[in-house]
């Protein structure tokens, strides 16, 4: 499907209203319901899965300070065939549509956590083994950051989200409005994802007609999934008409495998002041941005000397890309309203203070490693050190402590390694040798440990773990104890078996 770009004008989700407000705070109601949506003027409706009807789901935007409760309710159809290609007629043994939401990035108790065997279907005919509750609380104690919900079900998380259940969360603080950002109109946030279609206009997740897998439970399983097409805030390649101003854009990467190496054609930088915890400490100005899949950066961009022009988002593909690539391309900026009163907003320099972890006490190192592996069909899959979602849990954190989470990447490609529940920072990367390795299971450097990017160097969710290196985070679990999950955020990872139990125990009260 070839599409043109940059003919539709970019959406900005609503923003969702409380029902009511009760002694816990508001109460909000989202439903997962199948609907259609037109995510490109030339391109027939395409069937989704969304949040209250909508693709990207309603943005939540909440106070720090302020809890809510959210009633996430499954309105999707009795049989579990998805609105994407006809051939997959997901998990047989599980006919109705199963769902459970996460905040990710949230510090929330584990019931609410949308742990991913808490799933249930509609009207809970079926209900997973963890299932405990329709209404979850988020007590928003956390400091301002850009967060997002997505869907979390066990074994079909990939394709939940491809299908449309992703949705942006941003929690406010008062030293960030302090700072005097671009805010209001001039506050943009930017779902990126990609995507692939049909003629007909619905969503296409290939698999190959003579895959051996077909036949298989699961079929739909591949080992990554990269579309043709950028869609942002549901929109395929859209323009944003802007101001010769500052604004600030709150980024996130949702796609299920896809990395962004992102650039402005203008040649202008980008001045981060957030990564996936909130506001860094300084503001970083970069040219070009790495962003893994989950992860969130917050930038301004000013278009004060850019009146009149149109600036193109890019993708840096690199050295290898193919020229029919569209992709290389995201949306466009159009600087071409009037300015409408004079820009006050600041860019400051210094935007918050960022205490170390690393003075903490550190109470356990553990080694894990991410490695590839096949099943007994021969299909590839990848696992957190060696072990299967299934296996005993084996990270057992005490409440309170510090960690040092040392992940050691022997695949050959880069793993963005999520951690519920908290907010890491990471330590360093090092590199090491993959091929000696591989003969004989030794580690041996070739290059000294590499502090953290500039713009990595606040509060992280989601971390890239890059192949052949040592990626180490410093990790405080906090405040919460019971089940949480960390896992690699490459969809189709995580759903096949990347992704790993762990509970935070109270000493005290659990024992050891
Ligand atoms: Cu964004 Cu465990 O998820
Ligand atoms: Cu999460
Ligand atoms: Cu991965």
């Amino acid at each position: 499907m070839k599409l043109r770009k940059f003919v539709d004008r970019l959406p900005i989700m609503e923003t969702l209203r409380p029902k009511s407000k009760n002694n816990k705070g508001a109460y909000y109601e989202v439903r997962m319901e199948e609907f259609t949506q037109k995510l490109h003027r030339d391109l027939k409706p395409t069937r989704l899965w969304g949040y209250n009807r909508q693709f990207p789901g309603p943005t939540i935007d909440v106070n720090q300070g302020e809890p809510i409760q959210v009633r996430w309710m499954n309105n999707l159809p009795h049989r579990h065939i998805l609105p994407i290609d006809k051939s997959i007629h997901e998990v047989a043994h599980h006919p109705e549509v199963r769902t459970v939401t996460h905040l990710h990035g949230s510090e929330t108790m584990s019931v609410s956590d949308g742990y991913p065997e808490a799933w249930f279907t509609k009207g809970f005919r079926e209900v997973g083994p963890f299932f405990e509750r329709e209404i979850y609380e988020y007590p928003n104690h956390q400091r301002g950051a850009t967060l997002w919900y997505h869907d979390h079900a066990m074994g079909i998380t990939r394709l939940n989200v491809y299908a449309g259940l992703t949705g942006m969360y941003i929690i406010r603080d008062k030293q960030e409005k302090g700072l005097n950002l671009p805010n209001g109109n001039y506050e943009i946030p930017l779902v990126i994802q990609d995507r692939s279609f049909h003629e007909d206009g619905s969503l296409k997740y290939p698999i190959q007609p003579d895959d051996p897998a077909a036949n298989l439970p699961n079929p739909s399983i591949t080992p990554f999934f990269i579309g043709d097409t950028i869609v942002v805030n549901g929109k395929v390649w859209p323009y944003v008409e802007v101001e010769p101003r500052k604004y600030r854009f709150r980024i996130l990467n949702a796609s299920n495998t896809r990395a962004y190496q992102l650039q402005l054609d203008s040649g202008q930088p980008f001045y981060q002041i957030g990564s996936d915890g909130g506001l860094l400490q300084n503001t970083v100005k970069i040219n070009k941005l790495a962003i893994e899949p989950a992860e969130r950066v917050d930038v301004i961009l000013d278009f004060s000397k850019y009146e009149g022009e149109r600036i193109i988002l890019k993708n840096d593909l690199g050295p290898n890309a193919i020229p029919e690539d569209e992709t290389d391309e995201i949306m466009q900026f159009n600087v071409n309203l009037p300015l409408s009163g004079k820009d006050n907003s600041s860019l400051p320099k210094r935007l918050s203070t960022i205490p170390s972890l690393i003075h903490n006490e550190i109470s356990t190192i553990r080694n894990l490693k991410l490695v590839g592996s096949t099943d007994k069909y021969g299909r590839p899959l990848l696992l957190l050190d060696n072990k299967k979602w299934k296996d005993p849990i084996t990270e057992k954190p005490k409440l309170g402590t510090t960690e040092i989470w040392s992940l050691q990447n022997i695949t050959g490609f880069t793993h963005p390694v999520h951690i519920h529940l908290i907010q890491f920072q990471i330590l360093d990367r090092r590199p090491f040798d993959l091929d000696l390795y591989n003969k004989d299971g030794k580690i041996v450097y070739t290059g000294e440990a590499k502090p953290p990017e500039p713009n990595e160097r606040g509060w992280k969710d989601t971390v890239a773990a890059p192949s052949a290196h040592i990626t180490r985070l410093i990790v405080k679990f906090a405040p919460y104890t019971g089940d949480y999950v960390w896992h690699c955020h490459i969809l189709e990872h995580e759903d096949y078996d990347m992704m790993r139990p762990f509970t935070v125990i109270d000493p005290d009260r659990d024992g050891k």
